[in-house]
C-alpha cells in the first residue's frame, strides 16, 4: 500500500500548533476559490473548542511521529423536515503536499465515517469548492456523490 506506516490517530492537545498550520495551509490553498476569505489570519474554525467536545471528533495522520494530515468531522442536528435525526459532517481536510496521492486522505475520511457511524450516524455530508476539481475527484473515489449545487451572485 502507497501508505505504509502511516497511522491515523485522534488528535491531542500538543497536536493544537500543527492543526493549526494545517488549518492555514488549508485557508492560503482555498483563497484562490473564494475572494471572500479575508485577507491576513483568519481562521474556519477553533481546534481548541472540539477537544472533549461528543459532538467532534477530529484525526491526523502520522508518518514516524510527524503530522503530515488531519480532518474532522462532527455531528448535527437535521432540519425539522429531515427523516433524520442527525447528520454529520466531514471538513478541514489536509494532507501535506508531498504526502498527497498515496490514499492518506482517504485514510482520513474512512476513520471520520467509522466514527459517524458507530454513533448511527447515516447521513454523511463534505463539501468543496467547485473549482477544487482534486477535492471532488478524491471525495467521489471515496464513495461521495454530488447532492447539492450552491450557488452564487455577487
Ligand atoms: C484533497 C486532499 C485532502 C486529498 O488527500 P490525498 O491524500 O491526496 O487523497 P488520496 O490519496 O486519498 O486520493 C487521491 C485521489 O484524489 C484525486 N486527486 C487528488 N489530487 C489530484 C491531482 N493533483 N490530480 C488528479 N487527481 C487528484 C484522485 O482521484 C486521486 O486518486 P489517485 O491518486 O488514485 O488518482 C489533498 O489533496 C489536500 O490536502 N488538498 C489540499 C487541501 C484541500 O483541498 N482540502 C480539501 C478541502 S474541501
Amino acid at each position: 500500500m502507497k501508505s505504509k506506516g502511516i497511522r491515523i490517530r485522534e488528535t491531542k492537545e500538543s497536536d493544537l500548533p500543527v492543526l493549526g498550520k494545517h488549518q492555514s495551509k488549508l485557508i492560503a490553498f482555498e483563497k484562490p476559490f473564494d475572494e471572500t476569505i479575508k485577507e491576513g489570519n483568519t481562521r474556519y474554525y477553533n481546534p481548541r473548542s472540539c477537544f472533549n467536545s461528543k459532538d467532534h471528533y477530529m484525526v491526523v495522520a502520522e508518518d514516524k511521529g510527524k503530522i503530515v494530515g488531519s480532518g474532522f468531522c462532527k455531528t448535527a442536528k437535521e432540519p425539522n423536515w429531515s427523516k433524520n435525526k442527525k447528520r454529520g459532517h466531514i471538513g478541514v481536510l489536509f494532507v501535506e503536499k508531498e504526502y498527497r496521492r498515496k490514499g492518506i486522505g482517504k485514510m482520513i475520511v474512512d476513520e471520520l465515517i467509522n466514527w459517524l457511524k458507530k454513533r448511527n450516524i447515516k447521513d454523511i455530508r463534505i463539501q468543496a469548492y467547485s473549482k477544487n476539481t482534486n477535492a471532488i475527484k478524491a471525495y467521489k473515489k471515496y464513495g461521495f456523490k454530488e447532492h447539492v449545487l450552491e450557488m452564487r451572485l455577487a
